[in-house]
């Protein structure tokens, strides 16, 4: 595991390109990555961050309220070169508002996960917890006492 301080979101910014380049492969299924944290510790923000770097233009809100949003990846080209890598979908997926799995199952998450073209982002994953494929990444996100950020990746 490892743990990066994060003051501003400009260095989030930095955090969230350097996790892309480890998360790139060619998976079988959706690559999932759980985001566990407080209100407001900054998993949108991540999110965000993640999808500038994957060139999506439009502005990655947060899916509070409409629980699932889904981006498509264009394709790479001049700096972002290899940056989509596999992937052609960007799906963020709020679950703060999801009383179990089965609310999940309702939104089509078993075809979501088993394309692995899909790069499934998700906040409140407590709510969700036996949707998770065995193999997810974790990530936790804290405020830290100077108000900063502090990132556990696993
Ligand atoms: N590294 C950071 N340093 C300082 N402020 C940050 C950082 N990351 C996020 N913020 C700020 O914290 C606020 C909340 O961030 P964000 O919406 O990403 O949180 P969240 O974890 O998604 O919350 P929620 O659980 O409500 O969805 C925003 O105003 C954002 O700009
Ligand atoms: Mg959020």
């Amino acid at each position: 595991m490892k743990k990066i301080i994060s003051k501003n979101t400009e260095e989030t910014e930095k955090i969230a390109k350097d996790f892309l380049g480890q998360i790139l492969s060619f998976p079988k299924q959706a690559t999932v990555v759980a985001l566990y944290g407080n209100l407001g510790a900054g998993k949108t923000t991540f999110t965000q961050s993640l999808g500038k770097h994957l060139g999506i233009k439009r502005k990655v809100n947060s899916p509070t309220f409409v629980i699932m949003k889904s981006y498509f990846l264009p394709l790479p080209r001049g700096s972002a070169q290899g940056a989509r890598g596999c992937f052609k979908n960007l799906i963020h997926i709020d679950a703060y508002r999801l009383k179990n799995e089965k609310d999940l199952e309702n939104l089509g998450w078993a075809e979501i996960i088993a394309n692995p073209e899909n790069l499934v982002f998700i906040e409140w994953p407590e709510n969700v917890p036996k949707a998770l494929p065995k193999k997810h990444h974790k990530i936790k996100i804290s405020h830290t006492k100077e108000g900063h950020r502090s990132f556990e990746i696993k």
